[in-house]
């Protein structure tokens, strides 16, 4: 523990934390009207645009309650010894006056959990730290990110301060991207991808510091990397291993870790004001818009900008075209509002726009998921939007279906999502939801991510590492067993395993690529149906993340002509992504291509990229590029099928979908190519399920019944393919947006 001056002490007694965030929330008592009367709701709508709820609702946000944080700007400019290190920006940050107290704490022990709210530098300085201190001499310096975008956008941040090139000694590494090189001495990676490095390098001798950054998210990686990365500091004396953290339970991490020290760098925060909606936001993206036009116009320009929360690409792209069109609407009347989106998918060029300073007589606003909760620290936000939702990958072992899920945050995530306001100056937070809502319908904290997740994809990881006796691994927390039953399930139907537990050839070979089991699965049985070219395509497509094709409101129908051209032929939206992958390919890799289809660039760009790297994963299991051609596209649909048999709906009586195995009624996206068709088909094989006000399979294949038996015979049976009558079953989730 560090006591007030940031030196360890061995007293653990006291919650040092406790003490420096004053956590006696006043209660403030007097119903504060946000708003007032200040503007007129009707006028902010700006003409036509404005949308006919603004009239008829006042808004109001009430003020309710303040959490008083301590200011901990007490020291800047020098570290303790006066030494002076860095540039000037990077002095100011609250991590600077540790850097020599972190360098001792660094010798005296092998491992270190560091605490320090976010923005005070951990992630950009403290590797720059070990690297100026000697530690790269004799291996690269590692640090994980849970995101891909963090890992990219903090190692470019991080170049930019060493003054080198990206790429060079600083560089990141993330799935089917690799911008590192042999001079590289800082990496950041995803904690997947240090992950994969244990099965290249068991030791990470390459490695002399790995630092496991945000571990309070809780991803599945994260957890995963603990178990190992605890183990092989065990042996390997010469590795320096530090857990980072955001939060203040870090208790659990020590005690995980051996009761390994905890470093605290005091937090700068300044006062945030919570504000709660008097009544639930039916829509919270409508409400973010009106929350942040009333910001926009009611306070000060200079006075700060804002960050607002939802869950994900549609609802960020939603909301940014819904601000750009009313402030459009209202013209010069009010100074300029710089709108700038960030989700993971965004291209790399775009994101670096959420950095950029703002100009003196324009506001900022920055729409994110919660990326910018912890991951990315944007300076000068003020003003936090919160919806109180986030977008949580949802498990249910009995049934074996994952599914997309937008689910209320915990208050620990909110709290968090306050925090960002009061960086820099103290701040307001406008939480969408009620301040009943959050007292009594969120949790105290997010569930970590092994709790709730499919386990199938790292079950097989840690059996190519050789670890066998999983139900006995050194978890932090512990899967539910029948998760972990799951996983191992269903690797032996996808044939991964064998009946006594043990990796087969297939299972191998399956692991070698940076893929989830059922695609790698659908990926090498390809070589049996003599269509590998066609389904690195396919599944290069379907694994970029973002949508191929875009649709401009004023060109609609041209957009769709284009998409169904694709479809054209037959093989549902999977034989659609290869056939537009293909013409792409037969011209040029065209930007003008593109265009015309109605296809995104960079979308395709990407899958192009992943494809090269799994051609090349390819020629490493000695797997020949063969082709089936795109006549014949029954070979791809059986591959694909052969790693998606889980996934397998038939047409029921009433219209709808029923999964075989689970009964789960699902029913065709929308955006599919085969929700056009007149006549259904009767069995669908899909890529993945979300859920939003119902469960919707999204890219979607026709295929046939007699299929299941000869790809699963471990799984299905003739029984299945007859019964399967798809009797219809309640309801599983109900979920109200509304709270
Ligand atoms: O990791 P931690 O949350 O402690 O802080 P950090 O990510 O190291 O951020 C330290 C500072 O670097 C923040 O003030 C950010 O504004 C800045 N930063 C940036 O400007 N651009 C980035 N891509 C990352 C960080
Ligand atoms: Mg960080």
């Amino acid at each position: 523990f560090m006591d007030e001056e940031g030196m360890i002490n061995k007293d653990k007694k006291e919650g040092v934390m406790k003490q420096r965030y004053k956590e006696d929330k006043e209660e403030k008592g007097e119903e504060e009207l946000w708003m007032e009367s200040q503007i007129n709701k009707s006028k902010i709508g700006g003409g036509k645009e404005g949308r006919k709820k603004e009239g008829e609702k006042e808004y109001e946000l009430v003020f309710d309650d303040e959490i008083e944080f301590v200011v901990g700007n007490k020291r800047k400019g020098k570290n303790k010894k006066g030494e002076e290190v860095g540039s000037d920006d990077e002095k100011k940050l609250p991590v600077y006056a540790y850097r020599q107290e972190f360098l001792d704490a660094m010798k005296d022990h092998q491992v270190l959990i560091l605490v320090g709210e976010t923005g005070s530098g951990k992630t950009t300085q403290i590797p720059q730290y070990l690297h100026e201190a000697g530690y790269t001499d004799y291996g690269k310096v590692a640090c994980t990110q849970p995101r891909r975008v963090a890992a990219m956008s903090v190692a470019a941040r991080v170049s930019v301060e060493m003054g080198k090139r990206l790429g060079a000694e600083v560089g990141y590494q993330i799935r089917f991207e690799d911008c590192t090189s042999e001079k590289t001495k800082v990496q950041y990676m995803t904690d997947g991808m240090l992950l994969r490095c244990f099965l290249t390098e068991p030791d990470l001798k390459s490695f002399s510091c790995l630092i496991i950054d945000e571990a309070h998210e809780r991803t599945l990686h994260t957890d995963i990397l603990f178990g190992l990365v605890k183990d092989i500091v065990r042996f390997r004396s010469d590795l320096k291993l530090i857990i980072s953290s955001a939060t203040l339970n870090a208790e659990a991490f020590s005690a995980y870790l051996d009761d390994a020290p905890i470093f605290m760098i005091p937090g700068r925060m300044f006062p945030v004001d919570i504000l709660y909606t008097k009544q639930p936001e039916a829509d919270y993206v409508d409400a973010a818009v009106v929350t942040t036009l009333q910001i926009h116009v009611t306070q000060k320009i200079g006075s700060g900008d804002i960050l607002i929360f939802l869950t994900g690409q549609e609802e960020i792209e939603a909301c940014a075209e819904t601000l750009t069109m009313r402030t459009k609407g209202l013209g010069s009347r009010i100074p300029e509002l710089i709108i700038c989106p960030i989700y993971a998918n965004l291209p790399a060029d775009q994101q670096a726009k959420i950095f950029e300073k703002t100009p003196p007589n324009a506001r900022k606003v920055v729409i994110a998921t919660n990326i910018a909760e912890t991951s990315l620290t944007i300076d000068g936000i003020c003003y936090v939007i919160d919806s109180g939702f986030a977008k949580q990958k949802s498990y249910n072992p009995k049934t074996g279906m994952e599914s997309l899920v937008v689910t209320p945050i915990s208050q620990a995530a909110s709290n968090q999502r306050s925090g960002r306001a009061g960086r820099t100056a103290p701040g307001k937070c406008f939480r969408l939801f009620t301040a009943w809502s959050f007292k009594n319908e969120l949790e105290e904290n997010t569930v970590p991510e092994i709790q709730r997740t499919n386990m199938g994809n790292v079950v097989l990881q840690l059996k190519a590492l050789g670890i066998n006796d999983l139900l006995n691994f050194d978890f932090m927390d512990a899967p539910p067993a029948e998760t972990l039953m799951r996983a191992f399930e269903s690797l032996y139907a996808l044939g991964a395993l064998n009946d006594k537990g043990d990796l087969t050839k297939l299972g191998r070979r399956m692991a070698e690529f940076p893929l989830e089991p059922m695609l790698s699965k659908a990926v090498i049985i390809a070589e049996k149906y003599k269509c590998v070219k066609e389904i690195l395509s396919t599944v290069s497509m379907l694994s970029i993340g973002a949508s191929v094709f875009y649709k401009p409101k004023e060109k609609a129908v041209h957009a769709d002509q284009a998409r169904m051209n694709f479809a054209r032929g037959g093989g549902g939206d999977q034989i659609s992504l290869l056939r537009c992958y293909n013409e792409w390919e037969e011209n040029d890799h065209g930007t003008q291509w593109c265009f015309e289809n109605f296809v995104q660039v960079k979308s395709m760009r990407k899958a192009r990229d992943i494809r090269d790297q799994l051609a090349g994963l390819c020629e490493r299991v000695e797997m020949e590029e063969t082709s089936c051609g795109l006549d014949n596209f029954e070979p791809v649909l059986k591959s694909f099928t052969a790693g998606f048999f889980f996934n397998v709906a038939k047409l029921s009586r009433s219209g709808d979908y029923t999964t075989v195995k689970s009964r789960t009624t699902c029913y065709l996206h929308p955006g599919s190519v085969l929700a056009k068709d007149e006549v259904p088909s009767k069995w669908l094989c899909y890529f993945e399920l979300s859920f939003t006000t119902k469960e919707y399979m999204r890219q979607c294949c026709p295929i046939k019944g007699e299929w299941l038996v000869e790809l699963a015979p471990h799984y299905y049976s003739g029984e299945d393919i007859e019964e399967a009558k798809g009797k219809k079953m309640p309801k599983q989730r109900q979920y109200n947006k509304t709270r």
